[in-house]
């Protein structure tokens, strides 16, 4: 990060407080299924209003249960797909086939049973050129949803948090992403060098209600230090982001809450 987008992100970021809402379950499935009956609550309020349910997903291993879960007998048959409309919170700059994809994920775990009309799936692109996709998923979201400041609304952001503090595609060596004048950027994970498209702060702080879903001991540490508001956690990206009312959930198990 660039000295002067250092002091940006100090100015904006210094007085920072979220509001935290935890909730801690027995275990992952447990913790997914809390997840999947929030989504079923807020899609059936929004359908009795005759809206649309507008959710950002994350990719990555955690919320393939949750995937897998809203596809089972137990919530497929109630859930109401026709105004479920899926978006992503980050893509890996890969084909929609690979393994590493997030769309590719939710595939396999979700949308091959074709719940969701294939109109109210709006994939990243994570095959064409990131510069290119930024700009036409930008122009996607100021299309298909509201705006509020500027930016564009979901009634839903659901995150998870890497081992490392990462969230979205928003990792330490790019907090200025989440300072961004941009709804969508591109992303660089730290190790890999690997491209991703990924949402900005302010379009995760602009939603009505932001959801962490974190399982695993690998991830208690770190949740701790956020959720404890320590010192070190201000180098975690997943300590800046939560709603526009400055609120952010935590569906977590008991795994990563043992230092909470
Ligand atoms: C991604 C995700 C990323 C993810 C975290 C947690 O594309 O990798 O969007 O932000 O939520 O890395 O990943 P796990 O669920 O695999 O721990």
């Amino acid at each position: 990060m660039s000295l002067k987008n250092k002091k940006k992100f100090r100015k904006t970021y210094k007085n920072f407080t979220l509001e935290h809402i935890v909730h801690i379950f027995e275990d992952a499935k447990l913790t997914a299924e809390a997840v999947a009956n929030k989504i079923l609550e807020l899609s059936i309020d929004k359908k009795s209003k005759s809206q649309f349910f507008n959710i950002a997903v994350s990719g990555g291993s955690t919320p393939k249960q949750l995937f897998e879960l809203m596809a089972s007998d137990k919530f497929a048959s109630l859930m109401p797909w026709e105004i479920i409309r899926l978006f992503w919170v980050d893509e890996r700059c890969v084909e929609p086939t690979d393994s590493e994809s997030n769309f590719g994920m939710t595939y396999d775990a979700l949308l091959h049973h074709h719940y969701i009309p294939v109109d109210n799936i709006f994939r990243m692109r994570g095959e064409d050129l990131p510069a290119d996709e930024i700009i036409e998923y930008s122009n996607v979201l100021k299309k298909e949803l509201s705006e509020r400041n500027g930016f564009p609304v979901f009634d839903l952001i659901l995150l998870g948090m890497g081992d490392d503090g990462h969230t979205a595609s928003i990792f330490s060596n790019s907090m200025e992403l989440l300072n961004s004048d941009k709804s969508v950027e591109v992303g660089t994970h730290p190790v890999t060098g690997q491209k991703r498209i990924t949402l900005t702060g302010k379009t995760i702080n602009n939603a009505d209600l932001v959801v962490f879903l974190i399982t695993g001991k690998n991830k208690a540490e770190i949740l701790n230090s956020i959720i404890k508001k320590k010192p070190d956690s201000l180098k975690y990206p997943a300590s800046f982001v939560g709603n526009y009312l400055g609120e952010v959930e935590f569906y977590i198990d008991k795994s990563a809450s043992s230092n909470i």
